[in-house]
């Protein structure tokens, strides 16, 4: 497994599904890319987390085929405990995947990847760090989509911080900076998370940002071209025919 794509997440992964809750909308999330999935009867979720989006869009669509992969283990626990036999989940970091079969389309809500404004530019930011592992999670996902099948990625609020109260007492803060090296730009999430009489949960996330030009070529090379969408809180690419 990729180093970058260890267990991102399980230092929060108590607090994680609450907190998501708290922060979106995820009924209108699903609403949403339920019409860029169009007539798309077998769907892969790159980044499952907790569930909630594939949930959701269960609610609405129950003949859904989903697949959803992860690389921690504490999330996929809980979309286990979420969707029961109804989706099959692996534990699996989207660089090395290799479930033999293909779907119609995939998405990522936030997941290995998603689309953040960097100094007001679209940009990606991707949880997995290293230039050419990006480039291999690009090509395994187009390995997995059928000839026109689509790849969805999302755009997301986490560029911003925020700090508030969730159920049972509990207050988080998230901080964000952007680390600037010499040639590469990294989001820094710093998540705290505080409940009486627990220790604090703290938990660092990082995500390489790449301007939306270059987030083209990799798609390109990886045989996935961008196709103009008509809704800004997804960016679609489309597999040759
Ligand atoms: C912010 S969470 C979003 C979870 C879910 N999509 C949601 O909307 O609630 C990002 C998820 O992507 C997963 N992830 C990050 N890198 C990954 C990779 N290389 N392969 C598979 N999953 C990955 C993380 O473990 C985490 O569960």
């Amino acid at each position: 497994m990729n180093p970058d794509a260890a267990d991102l997440y399980g230092g929060m992964s108590p607090y994680y599904d609450a907190f998501v809750r708290a922060q979106r909308d995820y009924d209108a999330i699903a609403a949403a890319l339920l019409e860029l999935l169009g007539d798309a009867a077998t769907v892969l979720d790159v980044g499952v987390g907790t569930g909630l989006v594939v949930e959701h869009l269960l609610k609405r669509r129950p003949a859904l085929d989903v697949t959803g992969i992860d690389v921690s283990p504490g999330l996929l626990a809980q979309a286990r405990a979420r969707l029961g036999d109804r989706v099959r989940l692996h534990h699996a970091d989207v660089c090395a995947l290799d479930l033999g079969r293909r779907f119609d389309a995939a998405y990522s809500r936030g997941g290995a990847w998603t689309f953040v404004r960097d100094g007001g530019r679209p940009a990606l930011a991707s949880h997995i760090l290293d230039l050419d592992a990006i480039g291999e999670s690009f090509a395994r996902v187009a390995a997995h989509l059928r000839p026109g099948g689509r790849l969805i990625i999302s755009s997301s609020n986490a560029h911003a911080g925020s700090e508030g109260r969730l159920d049972g007492d509990v207050r988080y803060d998230r901080r964000t900076t952007v680390r600037e090296d010499a040639d590469q730009r990294v989001l820094v999430l710093e998540y705290t998370f505080r409940a009486p009489g627990r220790p604090p949960a703290h938990q660092r996330v990082e995500a390489r940002l790449l301007d939306a030009g270059r987030v083209e070529r990799i798609a390109r090379a990886a045989g996935l071209a961008p196709r103009a969408g008509a809704d800004p809180q997804f960016m679609t690419f489309e597999r040759a025919r």
